[in-house]
């Protein structure tokens, strides 16, 4: 069957990978969450002492990008592929508010945006690939046969996310989710090198009023009209 790239771009906590992966899994195709690579750099850099709340070395983070080995491995029991950061697994490191908190600031660099771009186009350049990000259908894969742009209200946003980590364990306060919500929209979109936006050819789903399972068929239906 003839394989195309689905690029799935949109604010942050839109559901984006959750689609994504169930895509990717009807589909056969590869998954790669683009936002796992730009959190696992920001783990790095706090590990580092390059940035922390008062200070941001950025000159030391790209001084350091060669010493960063980014992988992904698929974990049967999960049914999605973990992140690696030099051969450890920082899965569940990258996903807490703290990290959440730098991580658009450090994606704003572009020696990192550069870095990772390229791995993401060797990932993709035999296609069968759904990728999700900020930049996906705009930078990464201009060509995208099928480009989604999901968006919804910062309100349900934080409140998806806000359960997401308490579910988790992480004891976090609604508020604090919603202001950072509206901090990485805000500096994902007004960062000089590959500001978010809606790829003129994209589709653009707002699901704040919309189940899983309506998005997930109304998804499914444009990839097979494409295919
Ligand atoms: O998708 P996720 O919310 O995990 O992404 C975390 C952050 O990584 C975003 O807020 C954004 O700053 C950055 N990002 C990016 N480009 C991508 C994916 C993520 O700038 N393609």
């Amino acid at each position: 069957m003839n394989k195309i790239t689905i690029a799935i771009d949109g604010f942050s906590s839109t559901g984006k990978s959750t689609i994504a992966k169930q895509l990717a899994k009807k589909l056969e195709y590869i998954y790669v969450d683009t936002g796992a690579m730009y959190r696992a750099v920001t783990l790095f850099a706090l590990r580092k002492g390059h940035i922390d709340a008062e200070n941001f070395s950025v000159n030391d983070l790209v001084a350091d990008l060669d010493a960063i080995n980014l992988t992904f491995k698929y974990n049967d029991s999960l049914g999605f592929a973990e992140m690696y950061l030099n051969g450890e697994n920082v899965e569940k490191e990258i996903r807490t508010l703290h990290i959440s908190e730098y991580v658009s600031k450090v994606a704003a660099i572009p020696e990192v945006r550069y870095q990772l771009v390229k791995q993401q186009q060797k990932m993709g350049k035999d296609k069968g690939i759904v990728m999700d990000g900020r930049d996906i259908g705009t930078v990464v894969f201009p060509d995208a046969e099928l480009k989604l742009f999901m968006t919804a209200s910062p309100e349900k946003r934080a409140m998806r996310r806000y359960k997401e980590l308490i579910d988790k364990g992480d004891k976090v306060a609604y508020e604090d989710v919603l202001r950072n919500v509206q901090s990485r929209d805000y500096i994902d979109s007004h960062r000089e090198d590959s500001p978010l936006r809606q790829a003129e050819d994209a589709v653009a789903l707002d699901n704040s009023d919309m189940g899983l399972k309506e998005q997930f068929e109304r998804i499914l239906n444009l990839a097979n009209r494409t295919i």
